[in-house]
């Protein structure tokens, strides 16, 4: 009897000590997380403390084209704590883990401080002197840093703009997210894309193995299997920004993996044999977008090959869940083999986008339904190839679309940069909120919904519940995001009201905001009175759009706001109006 009551204590006080430890993640992610303080001013260099984040997180993944390892690698090799590899670990880190994690970063924030302010050689010593790494490794990642740091801060913008603008050349530069390719300073260049032929890159397709292994992984945690089909969203800056991350993602989806040609264009792909992959199938529906299909032509049929291909592999049901998918279409007469294995999904040629956006911020529906009806409007287009090699380009495919959507468990998209999330734009909520509100009809059940954050090195992912929460956090509610925003005043309380529209976007799409976030949005930008006054001599436009977005939202159910507050919104609202008609 004791000996059980004691089990018990110790577990409670393990289970507690887990739960603390959780929290203390979290707290930590939301700290850590890199946000933008300001918007970017056309001309104006970076200032030297943002400067440091910026290059820490630079650092943080290997540059092989420089010979540089990542800092936290070299520094933990150093003080000679060994990274585990294993699923566990990667997936639930332990206290001790946290810890050396923390220990890791004090010794970076002290090298690049002494970078910052001595140069190089100070920045190498200090590696050498707490964390035992000597120059030969060092060197090379601090003399990238120092490259960049140099790059960040001069701007040459106003003057290549000047020169556009006469007709003179401008030098080209890639097109990219400065994290994941840092070849893209200086700005002011005339941006160029990649060669569609080039993608998935090496890169990317390593890296989307451990993000697609996580998020099957999370989902077969949460709902007892894996995901029988998932639909992606695919983006064409993303996949240019990260040479085809989330085309690699959706590779791996289905196990297979890119194949070059004599001429080295991927142009192919071959099947990851099961044994190997160690897992079934995954049966995947792609929404691309118009940019994509227009950049990504060659790529669209790649992804159309991969499906062919996985369709027909001799594998059981329970290993190949494309496979089993096509063959129970067919078998039930629903259409032919080109018509079952159909999964690469976009605009009618020429155009581009949802919809769903508009329909939301100008709140232009009655029954959320409508929302997912428009998605499928507008994105059920079929692109590829069919049996006899006859493109299709564009053809609509509604049923096609309904059937195979019909199936899916989870939605999924990656982001592919730190600057842009899903509550700064309205466009994550149209694309994946957009098809995961179709799901949740034509299934007959919510999809579960995730993200990924590829610009942490180990793939995190999160579902939209805990990306909102985390956005909420770190941007919306976060002084140190909101007073950047308020300096550039007229605009800044713009992008404050936009930040809670699209996040209200997420309610009507997917219903995934809590309560809290609506509660404190409006005791921190409308309940406030100083706060309010600042908004309403700012931007009585934006501040207005801003309580009626709250009102909206408790009045479509979204937030369960008590009588007291709206009374209080309702009497703000009314004033805000009659300071913009002059009435006041
Ligand atoms: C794209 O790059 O495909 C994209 C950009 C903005 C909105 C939607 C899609
Ligand atoms: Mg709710």
């Amino acid at each position: 009897m004791t000996t059980t009551r004691q089990a018990s204590a110790d577990e409670t006080s393990a289970a507690r000590d887990r739960r603390v430890l959780n929290l203390y993640e979290q707290l930590l992610e939301i700290e850590q997380r890199l946000i933008p303080t300001g918007l970017h001013v056309f001309g104006r260099p970076s200032r030297a403390a943002e400067r440091i984040d910026m290059l820490r997180m630079i650092a943080s993944f290997d540059r092989p084209e420089v010979g540089a390892r990542a800092l936290p690698v070299l520094v933990a090799e150093g003080l000679g704590i060994t990274v585990s590899k294993s699923r566990e670990a990667l997936l639930e880190p332990s206290e001790e883990q946290t810890r050396q994690r923390e220990r890791v970063d004090s010794v970076i924030t002290e090298a690049l401080l002494n970078l910052q302010d001595h140069g190089i050689e100070a920045a190498m010593e200090c590696l050498g002197t707490s964390a035992n790494v000597g120059p030969a490794q060092s060197r090379p990642v601090f003399a990238l840093l120092e490259k960049i740091s140099k790059q960040l801060e001069s701007n040459s913008e106003i003057e290549a703009l000047s020169k556009a603008m006469r007709g003179e050349y401008v030098s080209p530069g890639p097109g990219a997210d400065i994290v994941q390719n840092p070849a893209i300073l200086p700005t002011g260049r005339n941006t160029h894309a990649i060669n569609p032929y080039s993608v998935p890159s090496a890169m990317a397709f390593a890296r989307a193995e451990i993000v697609v292994t996580k998020l099957i992984e999370r989902f077969k945690e949460e709902h007892g299997s894996y995901p029988r089909a998932m639909a992606l969203v695919l983006w064409g800056l993303d996949n240019i920004k990260t040479q085809g991350e989330g085309v690699a993602q959706a590779l791996w989806l289905l196990g297979v993996r890119p194949v070059a040609d004599s001429l080295n264009r991927i142009t192919a792909v071959e099947a990851i044999p099961l044994a190997e992959l160690g897992r079934p199938r995954i049966d995947v529906v792609m929404t691309i977008s118009g940019i994509f299909r227009d950049l990504f032509s060659p790529t669209v049929q790649l992804l159309d090959k991969a499906v062919r291909l996985v369709s027909q592999l001799d594998e059981p049901d329970e290993m190949n869940y494309l496979r089993r998918h096509v063959n129970e279409q067919i078998s039930k007469g629903e259409g032919d083999f080109d018509e079952a294995m159909t999964r690469v999904f976009s605009n009618a040629p020429g155009n581009y986008g949802t919809n769903v956006n508009f329909m939301v911020m100008d709140s232009q529906w009655q029954d959320d339904d409508t929302l997912g009806d428009l998605f499928m409007t507008r994105k059920c287009f079929a692109y590829g190839r069919t049996a006899s090699g006859e493109v299709i380009d564009g053809r609509e495919a509604r049923v096609a679309m309904d059937n195979a959507l019909a199936r899916v468990e989870a939605t999924y998209q990656n982001i592919d940069t730190f600057e842009i999330g899903i509550t700064d734009v309205d466009h994550y909520f149209e694309y994946l909120g957009g098809v995961s509100k179709a799901v949740e009809k034509l299934a007959s059940n919510r999809p579960a919904i995730y993200l990924s954050d590829t610009l942490s090195p180990d793939g995190k992912i999160r579902s939209l519940e805990e990306t909102v929460r985390l956005e909420t956090r770190a941007k919306t509610l976060n002084p140190k995001w909101y007073e950047g925003m308020l300096k550039h005043g007229f605009r800044g309380v713009a992008e404050i009201e936009g930040h809670v529209s699209n996040t209200f976007g997420w309610s009507a799409t997917a219903d995934a905001v809590d309560d809290w976030v609506y509660t404190e949005v409006a005791q921190t930008f409308v309940l406030d009175e100083e706060m309010l006054a600042r908004l309403r001599e700012l931007n009585p436009h934006s501040a207005r759009s801003l309580v009626a977005r709250l009102l909206e939202a408790n009045g479509r159910g979204y937030w369960d706001a008590d009588p007291e507050t709206l009374d209080q919104l309702r009497d703000i609202m009314g004033s805000l109006e009659d300071q913009i008609e002059g009435v006041a």
